[in-house]
C-alpha cells in the first residue's frame, strides 16, 4: 500500500466537510483529483474571511505547487468549469494548465443531460422521485455507459469531431424527448457554437491524466484523492435507487483515477458528528421536528449546490460502520461536532430493528421503516469553537467523540470545531502533512 497518498472520501450522504480536510491536506500534496460524481458536488472551504464553495475543481486550486485534476470517472461539466475557473481567476486564485487538468476520457455533461434530469424528475410521481441536483449526472452516465450517445472530454479539443457528435446526439434527443415529454426540440447549431468555444477554452487543460498519476506513482510523488458525495449515494452500495450515479467510496478511486488498487493510500473517512440527507430517499434516524431544524439552523444545513434545506438527524453508527468497511477507513476526520452545543441529551443510533427483531448486519436496502436502536448520551451547553486540544473540549463532547471511536472501530483523527483552518483539532491521527 502506498504511505503517501490519501484518499478523503465522506461515510455519509454527503455535505460532511470533505473541502475543509481537503483543503488542509493538500499542501503536502502534488496531486489532488477528482474520481467521482460532478457538478452535483459542493465543497467549502474557508481561507481567512474568504469563503469558496468548489463544485468541480478539487480544493487543491486554494494551494501552491498543487495540480489539481478532474479524473476520468467524473462526470465533466465543461461549462459549469469554466464558470468556476473564471470566478476564482476574479478573485486572484490562479488556474492555468499548471494547476488545472481534466482527463480527456472524462464523460462530458452536456445541456441535453440537464433538461433530461429535470424532465425526468418533473414526471416521475411522488416517493418516485430522487430529489437529484439537476445537474445531469444521471443521464451523463447514462450515456457513458451506452457508449454512442457520449461525449468525452477529447472531443472538446476537436471542433470537427464535437460538432458531428453534437449534431448528431441532438438529433436523437429532440426526438426522445418529444416522444417522452413533449420537450419543445434543442437548437443543434446553438450547442455547437457554446461548446466549441468552452473547448477552445479548456483544451489545453485536457489530456491523459491517468498517464500523468501513472508517473507520479512511479515518481514517488503524493496524491490526494478527494471524494464527491457520501458512501450511502454510492450508486452500487448506497441506498439505491435513491443515490447518485458513481462509485463514489474508496472502491471507486482506482478506476475514476487511473491508478492500480495499491495506490489509494491512507483512506480517511468523513463523518459529521450528527446525519444529513438532501434528496429523497431512506433516512431511519431523520429527525423531522424541533430537533431536526434545530440542527438545521445550527449547522447551516442548505445545499451547497442547489441551497435546499438538509433533512437532519441523529448520527447513525450502525451505517456509518458499513460506510467505514467499505471504503478500509483508516481514520476518521469528524466535523461539525460545535453544531451539537446546546442541543441537550445527544443520540447516536447503535442498530435497527424490524417488528422487533434485531438487524444482524446492516443492508443499505433494508433501511424502509426499521426503528432506531438509540444510545443516549449526555451534551455540552458551553462553546467549543476555540478548543485547539482534545483535552480543551468539555469532558461531554470528549465522550461523544469516544463513544463514536469505539462503536465504528476507527480511530477520529481530526475533529471539527469550526469553518476556519485553525478550527481543527489533531487527535488520534497518523495522517502527516495536515495544515491549518
Ligand atoms: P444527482 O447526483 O444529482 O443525480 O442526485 C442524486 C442524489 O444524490 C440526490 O438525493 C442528491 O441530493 C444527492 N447528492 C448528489 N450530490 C450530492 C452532494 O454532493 N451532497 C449531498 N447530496 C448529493
Amino acid at each position: 500500500m502506498s504511505g503517501r497518498n490519501v484518499t478523503v472520501v465522506g461515510l455519509q450522504w454527503g455535505d460532511e466537510g470533505k473541502g475543509k480536510i481537503v483543503d488542509a491536506l493538500a499542501g503536502h500534496m502534488r496531486y489532488v483529483v477528482r474520481f467521482c460524481g460532478g457538478a452535483n458536488a459542493g465543497h467549502t472551504v474557508l481561507v481567512g474571511e474568504e469563503k469558496f464553495a468548489l463544485h468541480l475543481i478539487p480544493c487543491g486550486v486554494l494551494r501552491q505547487g498543487v495540480c489539481n485534476i478532474v479524473g476520468n470517472g467524473v462526470a465533466f461539466d465543461p461549462a459549469t468549469a469554466w464558470g468556476e475557473l473564471s470566478a476564482l481567476r476574479d478573485r486572484g486564485v490562479t488556474v492555468t494548465s499548471e494547476n488545472f487538468r481534466v482527463s480527456s476520457a472524462a464523460s462530458v455533461v452536456m445541456p441535453w443531460h440537464k433538461l433530461q434530469d429535470t424532465l425526468s424528475e418533473a414526471s416521475l410521481a411522488k416517493g418516485k422521485k430522487i430529489g437529484t441536483t439537476a445537474r445531469g449526472i444521471g443521464p451523463c452516465y447514462s450515456d457513458k455507459a451506452n457508449r454512442t450517445t457520449s461525449i468525452r472530454a477529447a472531443d472538446l479539443t476537436n471542433p470537427e469531431v464535437l460538432a458531428e457528435k453534437i449534431r448528431s446526439i441532438v438529433d436523437i434527443k429532440n426526438r426522445t424527448f418529444s416522444a417522452l415529454y413533449e420537450a419543445e426540440p434543442m437548437d443543434a447549431e446553438a450547442i455547437v457554437a457554446e461548446y466549441v468555444q468552452l473547448g477552445e477554452n479548456l483544451a489545453d487543460m485536457i489530456c491523459n491524466t491517468g498517464g500523468l498519476l501513472r508517473q507520479a506513482v512511479a515518481d514517488d510523488v503524493p496524491i490526494l484523492f478527494e471524494g464527491g458525495q457520501g458512501s450511502m449515494l454510492d450508486v452500487d452500495h448506497g441506498t439505491y435507487p435513491f443515490v447518485t450515479s458513481s462509485n463514489v467510496t474508496a472502491c471507486g478511486v482506482p478506476s475514476g483515477a487511473g491508478i492500480p488498487p495499491s495506490e489509494v493510500g491512507r483512506v480517511v473517512g468523513l463523518i459529521k458528528a450528527y446525519s444529513t440527507r438532501v434528496g429523497e430517499g431512506p433516512f431511519p434516524t431523520e429527525q423531522d421536528n424541533e430537533t431536526g431544524n434545530a440542527i438545521r439552523e445550527a449547522g447551516h444545513e442548505y445545499g451547497t449546490t442547489t441551497g435546499r434545506p438538509r433533512r437532519c438527524g441523529w448520527f447513525d453508527a450502525f451505517a456509518v460502520k458499513y460506510a467505514v468497511d467499505l471504503s478500509g477507513a483508516d481514520e476518521l476526520a469528524l466535523s461539525l461536532l460545535d453544531v451539537l452545543t446546546d442541543m441537550g441529551e445527544l443520540k447516536i443510533c447503535t442498530g435497527y430493528s424490524t417488528d422487533g427483531q434485531a438487524h444482524e448486519m446492516f443492508d443499505p436496502a433494508a433501511m424502509s421503516g426499521v426503528q432506531c436502536d438509540y444510545e443516549t448520551l449526555p451534551g455540552w451547553d458551553c462553546d467549543i469553537t476555540g478548543c485547539k486540544t482534545f483535552e480543551e473540549l468539555p469532558a461531554e463532547a470528549q465522550n461523544y467523540v469516544n463513544r463514536v471511536e469505539e462503536l465504528l472501530q476507527t480511530p477520529v483523527g481530526f475533529v471539527s470545531v469550526g469553518p476556519e483552518r485553525s478550527q481543527t483539532i489533531v487527535h488520534n491521527s497518523k495522517t502527516e502533512g495536515l495544515d491549518k
